[in-house]
């Protein structure tokens, strides 16, 4: 066997052998780089007798392009090689199981706010919202607030520049709702409102539901028949026992407050105020351009925290505040 299919025999062992790029290189150096086996037979034609040369020299190249041939087909194996494994390496396993999504849930005050809302859409009532920022013509004068009324002192309002304030309940905007639309009406607003006061049941915002049903010839029966059917709805609980208070507000004549008994499986018992209401003083309709012998109607004014807390049984208001993930997921629904 010539001098170069000896070489080039051993030379595709080597090359079918190797198992990394860099041994490829190795060989490719081996034999064909500038001192390489077969570059230097190349190099020795040169003693040949000149007959000879031709027949020599293509011998040696087609050996030449034959190794190279077979260094760049391992190449690309190889290559197709390492591939496969990176692929293999970073697949991804469809079939695992996923981690999961913490999904997230409502908060309970707005659960029970919009509990309140469906209740009274369901009887009728239509949705009305009006601003956080007021003036004091809507949060007091309007309603019979005048200056330097005690029922202002007990707002703690906070009180901002350009004789502005935040709220201090949602009633102002039974004020706007009347001097835009006039009578008859049946609204309720929810949202929040805002006093300056904290401790176990008061935070500086809280929420509220205001009610309103103007009309000709609304009665404080109504006021009570509605009243009765939406807390027995909200508590599930048909024979809940309502109580109503005399009490006293500057823009409801007569005014009541109702207290509910809640019986010990919601950790707190005995009767407990769930909201105002009463029907609209004369001198309310009257600022807003309603004549009070023509229309009259009841108001209602409800904490939506406190009904909360009554429904969950839940005892102090500034957790709700507090956002602690374990007690707001609770609720979630
Ligand atoms: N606005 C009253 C409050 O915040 C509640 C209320 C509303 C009372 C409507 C009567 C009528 O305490």
């Amino acid at each position: 066997m010539s001098a170069v299919s000896y070489i080039l025999r051993e030379a595709s062992a080597r090359v079918a052998g190797a198992s990394a790029l860099t041994e490829l290189d190795e060989i490719r150096i081996h034999y064909l780089g500038k001192k390489g086996e077969l570059t230097s037979l190349l190099k020795s034609l040169g003693k040949l007798p000149p007959e000879e040369k031709p027949a020599a020299g293509q011998v040696i190249n087609a050996a030449k392009n034959e190794l190279q041939n077979l260094l760049n087909a391992k190449k690309a194996d190889l290559e197709k090689n390492i591939a496969d494994i990176n692929l293999e390496k970073e697949s991804i396993d469809v079939t695992l199981p996923g981690r999961g999504s913490a999904q997230g849930s409502l908060h309970p005050v707005s659960i029970v706010q919009q509990r309140i809302e469906d209740l009274f859409l369901h009887m009728g009532f239509s949705l009305e919202r009006g601003p956080e920022v007021e003036d004091e013509h809507h949060n007091f004068n309007a309603l019979n607030i005048p200056e330097h009324h005690p029922a202002r002192a007990m707002h703690d309002t906070f009180y901002l520049e350009n004789g502005l304030l935040l709220r201090t309940h949602t009633s102002p905007v039974q004020i706007r709702v009347m001097s835009e639309r006039g009578a008859p009406l049946r609204i309720i607003s929810p949202g929040r409102v805002y006093r300056c006061d904290y401790d176990q049941t008061h935070t500086p915002m809280f929420h509220q539901v205001e009610g309103l049903w103007l009309g000709d010839g609304v009665t404080m029966s109504e006021l009570k028949g509605l009243l009765d059917k939406f807390l027995q709805s909200f508590f599930e609980h048909d024979g809940l026992a309502i109580r109503y208070r005399p009490s006293y507000f500057p823009f409801t004549e007569p005014s009541m407050e109702v207290d509910i008994k809640i019986n010990s499986e919601y950790g707190i018992t005995g009767w407990l105020e769930v909201l105002g209401c009463g029907m609209v003083h004369p001198r309310v309709l009257s600022n807003v351009g309603i004549d009070p012998r023509e229309s009259s109607g009841f108001a209602f004014g409800m904490g939506v925290e406190r009904l909360a807390m009554l429904k969950y049984g839940i005892s102090d208001l500034r957790l709700f505040f507090e956002n602690d993930l374990e007690f707001i997921n609770q609720f979630g629904r």
